[in-house]
């Protein structure tokens, strides 16, 4: 039988994308050669230097061509000379619509020798998934502002959710619990130990019920419905100003946590903290349906760019993730242990600069310990 081909779109981005997204590469590349599958990628220059040379910030078919790709595996957006938003709402922000990726899906596990800034916690500690929701709420634009400029000045940004998206989104996260803890999942999956000592997957809905009564009244009923199908998982829920202070206190908590866009967003900057930086942080926007696409979290990092020192583990998790959800689980299963391995044995510090090798040795040493 013939490889199984995947179609991959490539968007370097700006600023250090670029150089995270060749490592990235390089290992797909390896794991497609050792795990039997293979990889066609194209490259597009979406971003901000092509906004500076030619006024475009995306091509009107841009969404279109990504539909005939398998998956589009990102650098970063960002870029010092543009205005910020133009970029982030120009490129980013329109393709999670346009592809309608209505999940955020971002893993905060602590690497093995990755420094965290908690106290006395470590990576059996700091292990959870946290599913934003990713095209509704104050993201969706519906909002506007009269007598700009004056004092008399107002404004308004409506936190919008449709049944519809707050049930496909709590419905993704239950599945994911499953799905984490699954025998098929050989790299995160419970152990039969695991679950004779209770451990058994649970979903914790991260709202506001107490002040934000209509939105999150709609999240928590939803919750509870969708809840009923899946008896095997234990529901929690947190408001999300506690849900921060058990990020720092007691993450080990944790398992999938779900919430809205904006909230998303927030704690998944915190929860990147806690896991050594922006390093190792990786994330997808997934559209279970449609074509994801996987980023590392970090941004653009204009002032390191093009000096070799950017760290690109997160970008080369986001390529496992990329191939988890393409279905080649060994493949990522195995890039995870080898970035585990890299980070437990070789790095002095996940930090740009700080890792003791280059850019690009990182990028080897996870290929040679595939
Ligand atoms: C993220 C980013 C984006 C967001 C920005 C760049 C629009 O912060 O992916 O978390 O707010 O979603
Ligand atoms: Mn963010």
């Amino acid at each position: 039988m013939a490889d199984k081909t995947y179609k991959i779109a490539v968007l370097p981005g700006d600023g250090t994308g670029p150089e995270v997204v060749a490592e990235g590469m390089k290992v797909l590349n390896a794991a497609a050669k050792k795990f039997g599958f293979q990889l066609e990628s194209d490259t597009f220059d979406w971003g901000g230097e092509r906004y500076l040379a030619t006024g475009s910030v995306l091509p009107e078919d841009a969404a279109e061509t990504l539909k005939k790709y398998d998956a589009v595996f990102l650098g970063a957006i960002g870029h010092p000379k543009v205005k910020p938003g133009v970029l982030e709402k120009g490129i980013l922000l329109k393709l999670r619509f346009d592809l309608d990726q209505y999940i955020n899906l971002r893993p905060v596990k602590l690497y093995p020798g990755v420094e965290t800034p908690l106290a006395n916690k470590g990576p059996e500690d700091i292990d959870y998934v946290v599913v934003r929701e990713n095209v509704g709420d104050v993201y969706c634009g519906i909002g506007g502002t009269s007598q700009q400029g004056t004092k008399q000045e107002v404004a308004v940004q409506e936190m919008v959710y449709s049944y519809f998206q707050v049930e496909r989104c709590i419905r993704f996260a239950f599945e994911e619990a499953r799905r984490r803890h699954s025998k098929d999942n050989p790299w995160r999956g419970l152990s039969p130990e695991d679950i004779a000592a209770g451990k058994i997957a649970q979903v914790t809905l991260c709202g506001k019920t107490n002040v934000l009564t209509y939105v999150f009244g709609l999240w928590e009923r939803v919750f509870h419905e969708v809840a009923a199908d899946y008896p095997d998982v234990k529901t929690a829920y947190c408001h999300v100003d506690a849900t921060c202070m058990w990020m720092i206190k007691n993450p080990e908590w944790f398992d999938v946590l779900v919430t809205s866009n904006m909230f998303g967003d927030i704690i998944t900057d915190l929860a990147a903290m806690t896991q050594g930086g922006m390093g190792t942080a990786a994330g997808g926007n997934i559209n279970p349906e449609g074509v994801s696409m996987f980023e590392p979290i970090g941004g653009s990092a204009p002032k390191y760019t093009g000096l070799g020192v950017i760290n690109p583990l997160a970008a080369i998790g986001a390529g496992a993730m990329m191939l988890d959800f393409l279905g080649e689980k060994e493949a990522a299963a195995a890039i995870e242990r080898s970035i585990a391995y890299v980070t437990g044995n070789k790095l002095k510090s996940v930090a740009a600069g700080k890792m003791g090798y280059s850019t690009s040795e990182v990028g080897d040493l996870v290929v040679e310990n595939l």
